[in-house]
């Protein structure tokens, strides 16, 4: 596939290789590509070819992240770095991360066509795991490079009873050797993602890009209720330990206190019971809580409300519960100087600059321990996402790799 040397072609040549890369799902009937999967090892192995056509050199850092280095005008320069996930929710959109690693490797293309280097190297990182949908963490990939990364997570669980080091193992990587993954501040300039908004704002405001001001903070517990298993038949409803019953309360704790501040947003994702037959009072159900707040202590205060609820609704009820939390990340600032420098390369595509904050997690956030960063939003239909009916259009995917490259022309460090 030839590459666009020209910024107009962008749009068209990034619809055509996300097509590409979507195709690489574990499930025939829809999009889902979880880390260390033999989807996730095709994914890099696509990408790293189109890195290599772009004229980067390629490797696979000991997470299993998939990364492209464009040397600059002297070999072994500092880097900027950019990229985004390559891993999915389940039953996911075609552009959620994807079109973060794409686009960057589209824009080095044409800078290689044109022969044009820097005195600073451009790495594209295509991370493992940001979604944390098959070991309930996540930024698995860019905690790694960040030296964030916490062994402990190498004895996850996945649903179908692997441990992580046992999946990273079949993967080709040694998981004693993860913290090798981590990069020194000093060969890092900073870390840009593009990503689409998965929100409504840009379209309400008839833009194609955005900046990101700051990245929500996110907790996530996963929950266990443990009643007692019983006839439908037979058991009076003031005899019963419906675990069931318990969780739903709790679905709704979670909503009627989420729904007291506008910075507050609570989803129970996922909730299970067993044994689940028509005919059996569930004795036992478990549940998962994601919260984020722009603001921290907005988030912890209902997180310690949500805990105490929990707790009062299993005494009342006669259930068991334990909680755990699974995912705990402080919410990210991007740096003045970054958006400032985002900023320019936005507006002089659009004419205007609109600044927004994220509601959904990022990479960019986990990267904040290493570098500064800073990220551009792409409009998306609806403000949909984490849905196969996710859509962008190819002209606005054009003007996030028009935005991005003159980003990269005009990218100064600061501090
Ligand atoms: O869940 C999120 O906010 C992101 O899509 N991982
Ligand atoms: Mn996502
Ligand atoms: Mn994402």
């Amino acid at each position: 596939m030839s590459f666009p040397s020209t910024a107009a072609e962008f749009g068209n040549h990034l619809m055509v290789q996300l097509d590409q890369l979507a195709a690489l799902s574990e499930s025939s009937e829809y999009l889902i590509r979880r880390c260390f999967t033999p989807e996730h090892r095709q994914a890099n192995e696509l990408v790293g070819r189109w890195m290599a056509e772009a004229g980067m050199t390629v490797r696979t850092d000991e997470i299993g992240n998939v990364i492209g280095r464009y040397e600059g005008l002297l070999p072994g320069a500092p880097a900027l770095l950019t990229g985004s996930h390559l891993d999915t929710v389940i039953d996911a959109g075609r552009f959620d991360g994807m079109l973060g690693v794409l686009t960057p490797i589209a824009c080095v293309n044409a800078l290689n066509q044109a022969d044009r280097r820097f005195d600073f190297a451009i790495e594209v990182i295509g991370f493992a795991d940001e979604e944390g949908v098959r070991f309930q963490s996540t930024y698995l990939g860019s905690r790694a490079i960040a030296g964030t990364f916490d062994p402990l997570l190498l004895e996850r669980v996945d649903a179908g009873g692997i441990r992580m080091d046992t999946a990273m193992r079949g993967f080709g990587l040694d998981p004693e050797r993860v913290g090798e993954a981590r990069r020194q501040r000093d060969e890092v300039l900073a870390f840009a993602e593009l990503h689409i908004e998965q929100g409504p704002v840009l379209e309400s405001e008839d833009l194609a890009l955005g900046i990101v001001t700051a990245i929500a903070g996110a907790t996530r517990l996963a929950v266990t209720l443990r009643g007692e298993a019983g006839h439908a038949g037979t058991v009076p409803m003031g005899l019963r330990r419906d675990a069931l019953a318990a969780g739903a309360e709790i679905v709704l704790a979670v909503e009627e206190r989420c729904r007291r501040g506008e910075k507050l947003v609570g989803t129970v994702g996922r909730l299970e019971a067993s044994p689940g037959a028509v005919n059996v009072i569930p004795g036992a159900v478990t549940l998962t809580l994601d919260l984020r707040s722009p603001e921290d202590a907005l988030r912890r205060a209902a997180l310690a409300d949500i805990k105490a609820a929990i707790a009062e609704i299993a005494t009342r009820r006669a259930i068991d519960v334990t909680v755990e939390q699974t995912h705990d990340a402080a919410s990210a600032p991007c740096a003045a100087w970054m958006q400032s420098q985002l900023g320019n390369a936005v507006e002089s595509v659009c004419g205007r600059v609109l600044s927004l904050p994220s509601g959904a997690g990022h990479d960019a956030a986990a990267m904040t321990a290493l570098t500064d960063v800073g990220m551009i939003f792409v409009r998306c239909k609806g403000g949909i996402s984490h849905n196969r009916a996710e859509s962008i259009t190819a002209v606005d995917a054009d003007a996030g790799a028009r935005a991005l490259l003159h980003f990269f022309r005009q990218f100064r460090m600061e501090s």
